[in-house]
């Protein structure tokens, strides 16, 4: 039998450094799918929040953190939180992270919505996933104790109390086990790629969220999926987000033919929720909206993958407005877990957008991702520790995925999640989805994407308010009984 001490699923910036901070103490068998290139992680531009300006303070980053979450914060979590952001840009930097500086040598520190001070520390202007995602992955690659397998994950297996004793993999021709001494993390990401139009990769179909939901854990605020206001279009269908930190820089929205989006232009950096909103709205009255970086100065230099990118399709952004469109972000919501990702499922860890820690509320703030990703991942390393060591059999697998049925039901699927569960929903929509995406079960089986689907119809059902990332036509204000996280798990199927 295979065996390590801790076994993580995702090779993203949470599954990366949780592998990294739980090799100091154990041997670490990272389950890599496609590798970190493919990663929702490898996409993120802006960049990752923290206090490090002269007037800023944790303080004041919690309070951002706290107003955009509309209520539904863990406040304590978000303090420490944000407490240990400046500590993570330090973490980082041993690993060579090129974080951007500016011309005293100093970190350079962008602004994004619904931040009030510029906190934004940045690699390669707006590709700072990408210089993260790489820089924990050399490490990873070169670590003695780390063992990296292009492998995916399709179940995970349990002993005859439940817990998690290590994961079933797949690698396109064997099934094989390998068990985990200590712990199982779950790092992959979110579910962005279910909505069809996202900013995320195709991997991004809620893999985590079906895998701990068969196993038992409990999940939270599925309803809650933030759409950033400012994704481009190519023609090929592939979306690129024009990153929030064009609109921190001085870019504006305006209208077709040139007026304007919001009166005040103040407004183009409020939180992901008001732009989007504004946008879908002034979509729906027949106008397109773009996003004018034309009086960014150096804007192709500090932008340099967007720039680039739009160049290839023949757009200039120093010089020409760009098209945008709100697009599928981020998952606020996922499988309940601590900040150092202990599910309800003993040795079952969720990390990163896999998880809802109740950092992100109803609405994520700008840049906070990255920020939740390596906290949660160095308060498992020290987490893991304390988990009873053991090798226990695993029982039969309760539930395998089947990633190939994914690929089928995805096209299918989204159409129905972007028509009925996106931005702007209503009950009956909602309940039309619902029945739509039940019935794919049977004809998926083992199909995450579908589950995942089905799960944030019923929670969005549940929720009948409007709060943080998303409209109800039906119940268009917050209701204070709602002010509090749903939850669902396989026993209750109904969010409660
Ligand atoms: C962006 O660059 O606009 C995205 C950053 C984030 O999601 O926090």
């Amino acid at each position: 039998m295979e065996a390590a001490g801790v076994v993580i699923v995702g090779a993203g910036i949470a599954g990366l450094s949780a592998a990294l901070a739980s090799a100091e103490a154990e041997d670490v068998c990272v389950i890599a799918g496609e590798g970190p290139r493919t990663s929702s992680s490898a996409r993120a531009q802006g960049g990752l929040a923290a206090a490090l300006s002269e007037g800023d303070d944790p303080a004041l980053h919690a309070a951002d953190t706290l107003r955009a979450g509309a209520g539904l914060c863990d406040a304590q979590r978000v303090r420490e939180l944000t407490e240990e952001a400046p500590g993570v840009v330090a973490w980082l930097a041993q690993f060579g992270v090129p974080f951007d500086r500016d011309s005293s040598g100093r970190l350079a520190l962008g602004r994004e919505g619904g931040h009030t001070r510029e906190r934004i520390v940045h690699a390669g202007g707006d590709a700072t996933g990408h210089f993260i995602t790489e820089a924990l992955w050399q490490a990873a690659a070169r670590h003695p104790r780390i063992d990296i397998r292009r492998e995916h994950c399709v179940g995970i297996a349990q002993d005859a109390t439940g817990r998690a004793v290590g994961v079933w993999t797949w690698d396109g021709a064997r099934q094989r086990f390998v068990a985990a001494r200590r712990a199982v993390g779950l790092a992959t990401g979110g579910v962005g790629a279910l909505f069809g139009r996202t900013s995320n990769p195709p991997s991004a179909v809620g893999a985590g969220v079906a895998l701990a939901y068969h196993a038992g854990a409990t999940l939270a605020n599925l309803e809650f999926v933030q759409f950033h206001p400012t994704l481009w279009l190519g023609r090929d269908g592939e979306a690129m987000l024009l990153s929030e930190a064009l609109r921190g820089a001085g870019a504006v929205l305006v209208t077709e033919g040139g007026p304007p989006l919001f009166a005040d232009p103040a407004d183009n950096l409020r939180t992901r929720d008001v732009v989007a909103l504004a946008i879908a709205r002034a979509e729906a009255e027949g106008h397109r909206v773009y996003l004018d970086a034309t009086q960014v100065r150096d804007v192709a230099a500090r932008f340099p993958s967007i720039a680039a990118r739009l160049r290839r399709a023949g757009l200039d952004l120093a010089s020409q407005p760009i098209p945008v469109t709100p697009g599928a972000h981020f998952l606020m919501g996922g499988v309940e877990a601590d900040l150092a990702g202990r599910t309800s499922v003993p040795g079952l860890f969720a990390l990163g957008e896999t998880a809802c820690t109740g950092v992100h509320g109803a609405n994520r703030l700008a840049s906070n991702s990255l920020l939740e990703c390596v906290v949660m991942g160095l308060r498992f390393g020290e987490a893991v520790r304390e988990e009873p060591v053991g090798m226990h059999p695993p029982e039969d697998p309760v539930w395998l995925l089947r990633p190939e049925q994914d690929q089928a039901a995805v096209p299918e699927l989204a159409p129905i999640l972007w028509r009925s569960v996106g931005l702007v929903r209503d009950e009956t929509g909602l309940r039309a989805a619902l029945v739509e995406l039940e019935g794919m079960a049977d004809r998926y089986p083992g199909s995450g994407a579908v589950l995942a689907a089905s799960l944030i119809a019923r929670s969005a059902l549940w929720r009948r308010e409007s709060r943080g990332s998303h409209v109800r036509m039906d119940a268009l204000a917050p209701v204070p009984a709602y002010a509090r996280p749903s939850r669902m798990c396989k026993a209750h199927r109904a969010a409660t």
